[in-house]
């Protein structure tokens, strides 16, 4: 049993494979449409640099005690809590509130990789080239307005999801994730190869790493700390999950740190893929969600080769969020294995279905979505992560958690170091995202 497979619940055939498992989860839409916008709306350089602070102060922390939740009982959210507390604990409502919050988050975002598919559709056939930009503006709204095209995109993706969930850990998903993230990588790569030769890449450059003071806002502060919880996937037992597949003897901080700049790495890489376009198209970059997909087609409508590049690009985002729809859903499917007893096929089938049509009302309207995207990234992300952080911090024993954390790993000398971290900056800092995410604003 060379992975510590646990009554044939699955469990990761490579290193290597949980690492792109992993980062195939962090790595998302959050990463490619909702990064980029977000450091155009908050002014690039300062933004970014706290960004970074988030991700190493906060978001690794956390990481490491969410896979490390999963590794040592090698169970899936609900079943780890009870565990490792006792039955009838109330810390067991963390793995609740995460089967949940995969649920409801995987239901709208399943909707933004619908229409990522869908455009990839529309580059291939040719609809971008040669419209101008209130056309392509008026293609976007007609898209995410028509409810009818919006619940296709998201049935397919969801489709294509429990396809790839059904083959289970091994030859499901880490197959999957070994696939896809090279591809990926290489298609992040050649599209920044293009950017280089762009004439807005030095104004862009100097956007995303410039560092202005005076554009940092408190506003800008926690929507950099509430990013880096999305994009790590933290929060809601995605890594928890992840990490009940993981080998004994593996090395949780190493692993932890690979995801986390694989993840900060690709966010950055993918600013530095668009805002050359936009710039040296001249188009208007901080227009929130529009950026990818109304001023993107807006350059590449207008530049030699956009046809390609816009087909690559959408198949880039595509691939991202389907590693990452394949982890929420696993969230589900192994609470229903582990919990319940059910077989993988029926799991997948019954929550895939279920997600599917909770999904439908956010591809319906605006509000509904809108709902959905800020109670699960403002209210449930931050207190499962302030939770998990709590639990490992001070409820759990420190043989458990020492052990955990030094076992095969070249980071051992930071154990006191983390613990001290998650004991006390993780809780403040996340204490204060989720009362500005509740409306009561310290900054
Ligand atoms: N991290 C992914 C992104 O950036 C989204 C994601 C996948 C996620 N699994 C998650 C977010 C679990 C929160 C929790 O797009």
């Amino acid at each position: 049993m060379a992975g510590g497979d646990v009554k044939g619940r699955g469990t990761w055939a490579t290193g290597i494979g949980f690492i792109l498992a992993a980062a195939g989860s962090a790595v998302g839409l959050g990463n490619i449409w909702r990064f980029p916008y977000i450091t155009a709306e908050n002014g690039g350089g300062a933004f970014v640099l706290i960004y970074l602070g988030c991700i190493v102060l906060v978001g690794l922390p956390i990481m490491i005690a969410e896979i490390m939740i999963g590794r040592s009982t090698q169970k899936s959210t609900v079943s780890a809590f009870r565990e490792l507390s006792g039955k009838g604990s109330p810390w067991i409502s963390l793995g609740w509130i995460g089967v949940l919050c995969g649920f409801l988050i995987l239901s709208y975002y399943a909707v933004v990789a619908g229409w990522a598919l869908h455009y990839v559709w529309r580059s291939i056939s040719g609809a971008f080239t040669g419209q101008s930009a209130d056309q392509l503006q008026a293609a976007f709204e007609q898209l995410s307005t028509d409810g009818g095209q919006s619940i296709l995109g998201m049935m397919i993706f969801m489709a294509i999801t429990m396809a790839l969930v059904l083959g289970g850990v091994e030859k499901g998903i880490e197959r999957w994730a070994r696939i896809l993230m090279p591809v990926l990588l290489l298609m992040l790569v050649g599209l920044l190869l293009h950017s280089l030769t762009l004439s807005g890449f030095g104004d862009a450059f100097r956007f995303v790493f410039g560092f202005h003071a005076d554009d940092l806002t408190g506003a800008g502060v926690l929507e950099a700390l509430g990013h880096s919880f999305f994009t790590l996937s933290l929060g809601m037992g995605a890594m928890l999950t992840y990490g009940s597949y993981l080998h004994r003897k593996a090395d949780i901080v190493g692993n932890s740190v690979a995801i986390a700049l694989l993840d900060t790495g690709i966010a950055l890489l993918a600013c530095l893929v668009l805002f050359p376009i936009t710039f040296t198209a001249g188009i208007e970059t901080a227009q929130g969600p529009g950026l990818v997909f109304i001023s993107l087609p807006i350059a590449f409508a207008k530049m030699a080769g956009g046809g390609i590049l816009a087909t690559v690009f959408f198949a880039l985002l595509s691939f991202a969020a389907l590693t990452s729809t394949i982890s929420m859903l696993e969230v589900a499917v192994s609470y229903f294995i582990d919990e319940h007893g059910w077989k993988r096929r029926k799991a997948t089938l019954v929550s895939g279905a279920a997600i599917t049509l909770i999904g439908i009302p956010s591809a319906l309207g605006r509000n509904w979505f809108d709902l959905m995207a800020d109670f699960t990234s403002n209210i449930l992300l931050p207190v499962g992560g302030l939770g998990t952080a709590l639990f490992i911090a001070w409820k759990v024993g420190d043989r458990l958690r020492r052990d955990e954390f030094i076992a095969g790993s070249r980071f051992a000398t930071f154990y006191g170091l983390w613990l001290g971290v998650l004991r006390f900056f993780v809780p403040i800092a996340v204490g204060l995202v989720f009362l500005k995410a509740i409306g009561i604003n310290i900054f």
